[in-house]
């Protein structure tokens, strides 16, 4: 298994996810009325080009990306200049970085499945510990299940979550909604599925 390189996909022109916010960042972005919204902070782990960093930008949060690609930060950053929209982005490798600065929202789509099973305890209590009272952590991961095949283009620096594994993390947190999904997706030319849970929760 090969380890997906993804400074290369974003050298290329336009932009590899495209244009569109995941729902999970529409949904999170809901939870707020825009009054509230205000001012308050947001991470973008693994924002990658930046669909989701830029979104919670607009909506009027002071939004932070962190990816270990310096060129989709690059296109983060441009393409939120071209919209005239502040971000700030910085370069991290999620498995070793522990969040020194309070925030809103911790939110991560597509990404955390880059934190290996020996390292999520500690990171998860980090991100738990540097919410604000009030504040939510949304995140999706890939889980793994029998019955699927693993997807052609996964890397073997990705790491499969166990059904229902995030929760264990966030026992004590409110669970403002669960939800564990089979999707279809064609990723690197070839249609598969994936198994994906999606969990925001809210610290009280
Ligand atoms: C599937 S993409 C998702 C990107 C973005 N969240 C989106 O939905 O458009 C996964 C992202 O994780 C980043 N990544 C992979 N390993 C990482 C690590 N160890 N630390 C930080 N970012 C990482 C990649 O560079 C990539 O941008």
């Amino acid at each position: 298994m090969p380890v997906f390189n993804y400074d290369e996909a974003y050298s290329k022109p336009g932009l590899y996810w495209g244009r569109e916010p995941n729902p999970l960042c529409l949904e999170t972005i809901a939870l707020y009325s825009a009054v509230d919204r205000e001012g308050k902070r947001v991470v973008d782990l693994g924002c990658g080009e930046g669909r989701d960093v830029i979104q919670f930008a607009r909506e009027g949060y002071e939004a932070v990306g962190i990816d270990i690609s310096a060129r989709g930060l690059k296109k983060a950053e441009a393409w939120a200049k071209e919209e005239n929209i502040v971000i700030s982005t910085i370069q991290s490798d999620l498995v070793s970085l522990r969040l020194g600065e309070e925030f809103d929202v911790v939110y991560s789509s597509g990404t955390l499945t880059y934190l290996p099973q020996d390292v999520r305890r500690a990171v998860f209590s980090n991100y738990k510990r540097f919410t604000r009272q009030g504040g939510l952590n949304a995140f999706n991961v890939f889980v793994e299940k029998p019955f699927l095949e693993t997807p052609p283009d996964w890397g073997i620096d990705e790491h499969f979550y166990i059904s229902g594994e995030l929760l264990t993390y966030y026992w004590d947190w409110e669970i403002v909604r669960f939800e564990e999904r089979i999707l279809d997706c064609n990723s690197g030319g070839v249609p598969h599925k994936h198994a994906m849970d999606v969990m925001i929760a809210r610290r009280v």
